[in-house]
Parts: C-alpha cells; sequence; structure tokens
C-alpha cells in the first residue's frame, strides 16, 4: 500500500467540549473556529441548549453567547449526552454547582460507564448525586452551594479533573487535585486563559475562587487522536508519506507519536507554533522497519485513546509488543482490552488479554475476517487502517460509528492512499 497527500484533520474533540461549556458560562461572546462537528460534540451543544444556554448549530466558524457562571437554568428534560463521557462528567461538575435538579442520560455504552469517579468528589464538595447500582447512568444531580476539597484521584483522568475544577468555578470556591499522572491539561490551559487564577504543580492543580470567566475567541487545532489514524496508516505502508497539517502537539497528548518513532516509523514536526494557548505544528511520517515496543503506566494517560490502533499496528512490526498499566481501557466506550484482543484473534493476529493490556506478536501474514466494533468509533478507524495494509481482507461491521468523533474518516482514508 502506498499512501500519498495531505490532510487537515477536524478541530480536537477535548477542546471543541471545553469551548463550548466554557463559552456557555462566559460573561460576553466566543467565537469558537474550526469547532468539531461530530455527534459527541453535539451531545455538549444539546445539553448546554437544555439548561438555558443559545447555542447555535455547529458550523466551522460560531459564536456562544455565555450566561455567566450563575446564569444556567432548570433543565425541562433529561441531559441527554448520547456516547459522551466528557459531555457527562464534565457537565457533572457545572450542574452540581447550579442551583438545579438534572437527570443524565446516555446510550447502552455510555449507561455502563463509571459515574462513581466524578458523584464521590461532586458529592464531597456538597452536591447530592444519585446514581444506580451499576454506577452508570442515569444519574440525578441536585445542584446548589458547594464547599471547597482537595481531591486525590485513584484513576488518572482528565475528565474527572476537569469535573471538580468547572464545579469549583460554577461554585466560586476553591479546589485542589492531585492525579496520580499528569492527564491532559486544556481544561486548566482555558482556564487560565479566561483569567481564572489556577496554578499547576506536577500533578497538582489548584484553582482559586472566581466570579466570572472572560468570553475568549478560540481557534480549535486538530485532533491529535485523529491524526494518530493517518500517522499508523503511514507507519505501515509500503511507501509513500503523509503530511498532516495543523495538530494539536500537547505534551500530554503526544504519546501515540513517540511510540510510533520508537517502533521504527520517520516521524518529523514542521512548523511548530503556539495556537490559542496550544502547541500546533505539522505532521509528515512515512513508514519505517516497525519493531515492537513496551508502553507501561506512566505513558498511557498520554496515548489512552490511541492504544487500540497502537495494537493493530502492533501486528505489522517485527516482535512483541507490550502494554500495560492500561485498566482504564476496560472502560472506555466498549471494554477496548477483551474487543481488541478478541477482533486480532478474529482476523488471524497473534494477541494475548493482560487484565490491564495487552500483548500482540507481529507478522507479515495477511489478516482476514470480520470485526465487530461494538459501536465503539476508535475501534472502528484502528481496524479501518489495519485493513488498508497490504494482503489483509478485513471487514467492519459499523464503520457509521466514526460519526462519534471523526464523521469523514472514511473519505479521507480514501484519499491518502494511493
Ligand atoms: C478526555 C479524557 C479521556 C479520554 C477522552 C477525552 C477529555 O478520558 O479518553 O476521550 O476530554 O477530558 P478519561 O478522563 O476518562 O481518561
Amino acid at each position: 500500500m502506498k499512501v500519498h497527500g495531505s490532510l487537515r484533520v477536524p478541530g480536537d474533540k477535548s477542546i471543541s467540549h471545553r469551548s463550548l461549556i466554557l463559552g456557555a458560562i462566559a460573561n460576553g461572546e466566543s467565537r469558537i473556529r474550526g469547532i468539531l462537528q461530530s455527534a459527541d460534540v453535539h451531545s455538549t451543544a444539546g445539553v448546554l441548549r437544555a439548561l438555558g444556554v443559545q447555542i447555535p448549530d455547529l458550523t466551522t466558524d460560531i459564536t456562544v453567547r455565555g450566561v455567566g457562571l450563575r446564569g444556567l437554568a432548570q433543565p425541562a428534560k433529561p441531559l441527554d449526552c448520547g456516547n459522551s463521557g466528557t459531555t457527562t462528567r464534565l457537565m457533572a461538575g457545572v450542574v452540581a454547582a447550579t442551583p438545579v435538579e438534572a437527570t443524565f442520560v446516555g446510550d447502552a455504552s455510555l449507561s455502563r460507564r463509571p459515574m462513581r469517579r466524578v458523584a464521590r468528589p461532586l458529592e464531597a464538595m456538597g452536591a447530592k448525586v444519585e446514581l444506580p447500582e451499576h454506577g452508570g447512568l442515569p444519574m440525578l444531580i441536585h445542584g446548589g452551594a458547594l464547599h471547597s476539597l482537595t481531591w486525590t484521584s485513584e484513576t488518572a483522568s482528565a475528565q474527572v479533573k476537569s469535573a471538580i475544577l468547572l464545579a469549583a468555578l460554577v461554585a466560586g470556591v476553591q479546589a485542589e487535585v492531585n492525579e496520580p499522572v499528569t492527564t491532559r491539561d486544556h481544561t486548566e490551559r482555558m482556564l487560565m486563559a479566561r483569567g481564572v487564577k489556577l496554578a499547576v504543580d506536577g500533578q497538582r492543580v489548584h484553582i482559586d475562587p472566581s466570579d466570572r470567566v472572560e468570553a475568549t475567541d478560540v481557534v480549535v487545532p486538530g485532533d491529535p487522536s485523529s491524526a494518530a489514524f493517518f500517522a499508523g496508516l503511514a507507519a505501515i505502508a509500503d511507501e509513500g508519506s503523509i503530511r498532516l497539517d495543523n495538530v494539536c502537539v500537547n505534551e500530554t497528548r503526544k504519546g501515540f507519536f513517540y511510540q510510533l518513532r520508537l517502533a521504527g516509523a520517520d516521524v518529523r514536526e514542521e512548523n511548530r507554533r503556539i495556537e490559542g494557548g496550544e502547541p500546533v505544528a505539522d505532521l509528515i511520517i512515512a513508514p519505517g522497519p516497525l519493531r515492537g515496543t513496551v508502553v507501561e503506566g506512566a505513558r498511557v494517560p498520554s496515548m489512552v485513546d490511541e492504544l487500540p490502533l497502537l495494537a493493530c499496528i502492533a501486528t505489522r512490526a517485527e516482535g512483541e509488543t507490550l502494554i500495560t498499566g492500561a485498566g482504564e481501557l476496560r472502560v472506555k466506550e466498549s471494554d477496548r482490552i477483551t474487543a481488541v484482543v478478541d477482533n486480532l484473534l478474529a482476523i488471524g493476529a497473534d494477541a494475548e488479554e493482560l487484565p490491564d493490556g495487552m500483548r500482540i506478536r507481529g507478522s507479515d501474514r495477511p489478516l482476514e475476517g470480520r470485526v465487530h466494533t461494538h459501536g465503539d468509533h476508535r475501534l472502528a478507524m484502528a481496524f479501518g487502517v489495519l485493513a488498508a495494509a497490504r494482503g489483509n481482507s478485513i471487514a467492519i461491521d459499523d464503520r457509521d460509528c466514526v460519526a462519534v468523533s471523526y464523521p469523514g474518516f472514511w473519505s479521507d482514508l480514501e484519499r491518502v492512499v494511493a
């Protein structure tokens, strides 16, 4: 397979969610350019509308008129978060500090995902949170006045960290979050850019009480988690290269690109610059003789969404790839350990499930068979990349689920495969 050409992947999903949420609770108008127009971001827009904010239809250039920290209204219906964990957990923080009563609901996958991790710190701040026995959705939150909190997270989760920071912000109290490993820091960067007093010291984040958020224009950079699929594709190609323009290269998101370079691919960064408070660059990726690598716990948060892809790429590398310390993969949009390993075995790859990760042995055998995505967008795209490699014949049961984060994925894939 030969790859060629350049792509501008859609806007970063994490930054898109946060742009809408912070725009909604700011004072004044925020112009957002390049927002990701995908199902997950539509979920955040819908939830904010249900809370009384006028969010326009999502196009490449929108303006959000903020209602201020205390301007959200009692919703008339449950808050439908669709498939989006980020919508649920970040908005749980906002709602917990607002004098409303709201029920968070979502699709079957989201309803199974663990919500106690946000419920516990929010309850410790004084909110009342009701969860079903299994700890997923529906989640009922009685919000109101909160008090300050110092919280040590057992799991490395940017969503939990962000929920606490947003709750403290809306409540006008201080909070300190300690995380076991640094996770993506977009919430911190975006709050500081909007005049909120926040201090970061290693894995500790401290937010001071605020009474307002300044409206700020945003240009959303390309999503490294989407760019990763094309970087992976170029790495397993026989020849050619792909250029990915305008990708967010924040250190807390770059793990996959480091890992790919470690495995032997040619990964280069050009035109590094700062845009909207985030480092951005153009990436050029070309194949290399790939070998197996090891991913340990400390690296996991910086590539957590890219691990299914890494596992697929590892089938084309020489030797063994070992992923450990990644138990979080079991509570993503699907159980990404079981689902990835089962699918790899189904297409004839050599893979083994571990309690907190997986082991993959590469070969140059053609891989053939049918893959079940379980409605998980990142599984569809990871196996879509593997399906494009020379000699493979892989069918994917549900290609449409890519709409969650990257609606144009299949046509972009076609464009770069010669
Ligand atoms: C996200 C954080 C990560 C990631 C998710 C987006 C965010 O989840 O997997 O896709 O925007 O904060 P966790 O916080 O559960 O690790």
